[in-house]
């Protein structure tokens, strides 16, 4: 065949196919071995019932966390699954308080245009149940705020082509795997959407192609501490096996 299209009797998919000589023979190497519980559902159970008792805290202490725990906590999440492996994420953990401040400003701008205008009268509703506010104190209570962005393009100087795959979902679950790390080392942490976040990436001077994705301060939870009172579906809502 010649020529941008395909010949007579020739699949139309021939012209969608790009050029192939780029791509690489995968390599493989043997699955790292580790040590398997001895009871596998116990093991399941066991995490569960510690998953249980995490809650979104929106009250936090001034008490330090040490720079290395975060990191740890990070060093979780970037273990997640991503689409092509391609790891769309960057963590932007801020401790500075004059950066906290500055970003709780702008958090709250938003947020009260939010409430009183942007939002509807179900999503307020639906809000009211958890008793949330404009006002954001915990962005500058806690004694870090990680900003988690989502790259729109692989940045990575060993990247085969910039595109990404699969960036929500790849990124919500890295976000998971940190909530998940956070809970684990005993602290707390709120997953916040200020609504729009666009300042964030201004604020932090982050490149034009990571958009931010989530904030999460993250701490020991103040004392006194109050959640929502709210309940999980059970088991038998949620999970469903065969048709
Ligand atoms: C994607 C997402 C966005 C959220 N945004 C906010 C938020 O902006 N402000 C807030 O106070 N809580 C926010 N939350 C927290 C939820 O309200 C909370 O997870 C839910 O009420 C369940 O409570 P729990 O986390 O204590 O189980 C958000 C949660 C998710 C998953």
């Amino acid at each position: 065949m010649s020529g941008d299209g395909p010949g007579p009797g020739e699949p139309q998919r021939a012209i969608l196919q790009p050029p192939r000589e780029h791509l690489q023979p995968p390599r493989a190497v043997p699955l790292r071995p580790r040590p398997l519980p001895d009871d596998a559902s116990a093991a399941a159970r066991a995490f569960a019932e510690a998953m249980a008792t995490r809650r979104s805290v929106r009250e936090f202490s001034s008490r330090p966390v040490a720079r290395e725990t975060i990191e740890a906590c990070v060093a979780a999440a970037a273990t997640a699954p991503s689409g092509a492996n391609k790891q769309p994420w960057s963590f932007v953990v801020v401790g500075d308080p004059e950066l906290k401040r500055e970003i709780r400003i702008a958090a709250e701008l938003e947020e009260r245009m939010f409430y009183e205008q942007r939002a509807n009268d179900e999503w307020l509703a639906d809000l009211g149940l958890l008793g949330t506010s404009p006002s954001k104190p915990f962005i500058e209570d806690a004694p870090w705020v990680v900003v988690l962005f989502k790259k729109m393009r692989d940045d990575r100087s060993e990247r085969i082509s910039d595109q990404v795959y699969y960036v929500n979902e790849s990124v919500g679950i890295a976000a998971g795997l940190f909530i998940a790390a956070v809970h684990q080392a005993g602290l707390a942490t709120l997953t916040h959407t200020p609504s729009p976040m666009q300042f964030l990436g201004r604020i932090l001077r982050r490149p034009d192609y990571e958009r931010p994705y989530l904030l999460l301060p993250v701490g020991y939870p103040a004392d006194g501490c109050m959640v929502p009172d709210i309940r999980r579906r059970p088991l038998h809502e949620v999970l469903f096996f065969d048709r």
